[in-house]
């Protein structure tokens, strides 16, 4: 089996050397779609101008954040920073939300540290005009720990929205079937069970979620050189529980761009961005892969074959060394120490 990984881009590089020539963004620049769907720009999320620039006077229905949370970039200057810089993108995310718009940010608690910067992050967003609505909690199979703490396998999402927008959660099912027993309820003179008034033999999605596989380089979705991607699983649930076809979605932080594969898939337009011209283009091929491929990754591969071959990275370093980790992970500084 091909086995052809790139190493984690964000600290390799004399890899990113050799993929820089071959990224089609620079800073400041965007790709439009020919299909006349999606954009992709390669921008600073706080950069309100060049974040108004990419709208053009569009609004978008949902805005999907998975910033850098971390902090290794932010130790120095500590955790306030970290959240006056949030301020920043958040602003600039709702100056371009639809009035009726829908906002979800990944974040997550570093218990190492104080259980920053969730909590921080929670209390700046009460001076915004948005509404917290859900706190949702996402189980990861492969965690972080100690013999002498719960292992870590949680990551955060927090759920926004301004004015009254979209939300179709009755058609979404987790792949939970319904093996626990309900309450009774009276219902038309009869006596049921919770389980059996559903429409479905699965449970529905509540605000924590066990049935996302996150992503491993086993899988068809995995994007190697990513460090932090998100499974499309979760993005899509977001996206069809709050927004509608057509909509317009954004997500400044797209790395290997789940958001925007999500929305070609379920007929959305994505207007997305990345402060780096090696995830833009990474970005871009993945969509370009889809609509050639109906593939939804690089199992085994990665997106710069083409131009660096299949074998300029030494596979015998073995198949663990190129797993991605998760930005849960880096909170220990690369100690990871165990996982499921
Ligand atoms: C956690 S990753 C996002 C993962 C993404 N949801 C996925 O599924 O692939 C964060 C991304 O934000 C980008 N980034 C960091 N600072 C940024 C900024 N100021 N503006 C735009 N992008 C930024 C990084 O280059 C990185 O690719």
């Amino acid at each position: 089996m091909k086995n052809n990984p790139l190493p984690r881009l964000d600290i390799a590089p004399e890899v990113r050397e050799q993929i820089l020539p071959h990224c089609r963004l620079q800073s400041g620049e965007t790709w439009v779609d020919l299909q006349g769907k999606h954009k992709v720009a390669c921008l600073d999320a706080t950069d309100k101008h060049a974040v108004d620039a990419l709208l053009n006077q569009s609004q978008a229905q949902l805005a999907i954040a998975d910033p850098p949370y971390n902090l290794i970039a932010f130790q120095e200057t500590g955790v306030e920073d970290f959240i006056s810089w949030c301020k920043r993108w958040i602003g600039n995310s709702i100056g371009v939300m639809h009035t009726n718009g829908s906002l979800y940010v990944w974040l997550g608690a570093d218990q190492n540290n104080g259980f920053q910067p969730l909590p921080d992050f929670m209390i700046m967003m009460r001076d915004s005009s948005l509404k917290p609505r859900s706190f949702i909690t996402m189980r990861n199979q492969r965690g972080y720990g100690t013999q002498k703490n719960w292992m870590a396998v949680r990551q955060e999402l927090l759920y926004y929205t301004k004015g009254n927008p979209t939300f179709n959660i009755e058609a979404e099912y987790t792949d939970i079937p319904k093996i626990l027993r309900g309450y009774y309820k009276q219902v038309g003179g009869t006596l049921m069970e919770n389980t059996e008034r559903g429409k479905s033999e699965n449970i529905r999605a509540g605000n924590v979620w066990v049935d996302v596989q996150q992503v491993f380089y086993r899988m068809e979705e995995n994007v190697s050189g990513c460090y932090a991607q998100k499974p499309l699983k979760c993005i899509e649930r977001i996206i069809r529980a709050s927004s509608n076809t057509d909509d317009l979605i954004i997500d400044f932080f797209a790395h290997s761009g789940t958001t925007l594969l999500a929305a070609e898939i379920l007929n959305r337009r994505c207007f997305t961005a990345d402060i780096d011209p090696v995830f833009c283009e990474i970005t871009i091929r993945r969509l370009e892969r889809y609509r050639n491929l109906r593939k939804l990754g690089w199992q085994n591969g990665h997106p710069f074959e083409p131009e660096l071959g299949v074998s300029i990275f030494d596979s015998s370093i073995g198949d663990a060394h190129y797993q991605p980790l998760l930005q849960n992970d880096l909170f220990t500084n690369g100690k990871t120490t165990s996982g499921t």
